[in-house]
């Protein structure tokens, strides 16, 4: 099987290409950018090319068997994901893994949120067969926070709280690599969840507990969050990500025990906790 993996150059991507090569598996990974082409390892193939870019498509979507699934949080998300779907589907793939996210029914008003319910549907509906898994808040979130947990001892991201629970990036490419190359996950939806439910208070307590100092959380303030956050980031990424934080702050992102029990069936093992993310985020 030839893997094609759309945003293998991203978080989740890049973990899903390193699972499959340490199988020996082959793998396509696509990227806008020539010089990110030059970057990938030796025994992966490059394409350039850009879902937004139909012109692009034959190049992108001809060679492979399966497809990794992912799409960036963007404006044209949805026209994205179900023209890859199409793509699939015409070049006669055999099997598509999709990265959505847990939950998605309550979150349908936030806009990523919205097309992946889309993008979900349209998967189920187009006779392709299937794997959806559907993560939690990644771990890995908060290296964008590093500078502000070490430089302010502050804990910025406002997940409210109710509790949310978080998952590590290197599970769901596990989960991923473990329905690409199996046929044991066929047509099924799995959510991947973390052991435990994390609230803004209890994160920057285990923070402080590790680091040694006190850590605060940054707080429930959406209007400054808002204000500061469109300035680092595009305004409509803000405004969409400010109405996910407020679905947090109000009705948590918690896993039920039979949703951690699908996390193990796929990812082939416990899920890794985040005490133990932390502490490899702050070297110790
Ligand atoms: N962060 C979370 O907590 C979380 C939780 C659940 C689900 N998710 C979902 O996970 C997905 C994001 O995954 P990630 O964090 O791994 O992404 P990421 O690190 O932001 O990487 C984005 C990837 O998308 C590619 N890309 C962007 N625009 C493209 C275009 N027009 N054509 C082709 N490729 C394009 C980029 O490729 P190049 O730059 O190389 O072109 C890159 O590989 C989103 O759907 C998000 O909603 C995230």
């Amino acid at each position: 099987m030839n893997h094609l993996i759309l945003g293998g150059t991203g978080t989740v991507g890049g973990a899903i290409v390193r699972g499959l090569l340490a199988k020996g598996e082959k793998v396509r990974v696509l990227t806008r950018s020539e010089e990110k082409a030059k970057a990938l390892p030796q025994n992966v193939t490059a394409v350039v090319g850009d879902l937004t870019d139909p012109l692009t498509y034959d190049k992108i979507f001809k060679g492979s068997d399966t497809m990794v699934l992912i799409i960036a949080n963007s404006i044209t998300e949805t026209f994205e994901g179900l023209s890859a779907l199409h793509e699939a589907k015409k070049n006669g793939y055999k099997k598509i893994v999709y990265i959505s996210v847990h939950n998605p029914e309550i979150g349908m008003h936030v806009a990523h949120i919205g097309a992946k319910v889309g993008i979900e549907q349209a998967i189920k509906e187009s006779g392709l067969p299937y794997t959806i898994l559907q993560p939690n808040n990644f771990y890995q979130n908060d290296f964008w926070f590093k500078d502000v947990i070490l430089q302010y001892s502050i804990y910025p991201q406002p997940i409210g709280d109710v509790g949310i629970s978080r998952v590590d990036v290197r599970d769901i490419a596990d989960a991923a690599v473990n329905a690409l190359i199996t046929d044991d996950h066929l047509n099924k939806t799995y959510a991947l969840v973390g052991p435990d439910a994390w609230s803004g208070r209890s994160t920057a307590e285990l923070f402080s507990k590790l680091m040694g100092k006190e850590i605060k959380y940054g707080g429930h303030d959406m209007d400054a969050w808002y204000e500061q956050w469109r300035q680092w980031i595009p305004v409509w990424m803000a405004y969409e990500f400010r109405i996910m934080y407020e679905l947090f702050q109000t009705k948590g992102l918690k896993a039920t025990p039979a949703q951690l029990k699908e996390t193990e069936t796929v990812v082939g093992h416990a899920p890794r906790r985040y005490e133990d993310f932390v502490k490899e985020f702050l070297g110790k």
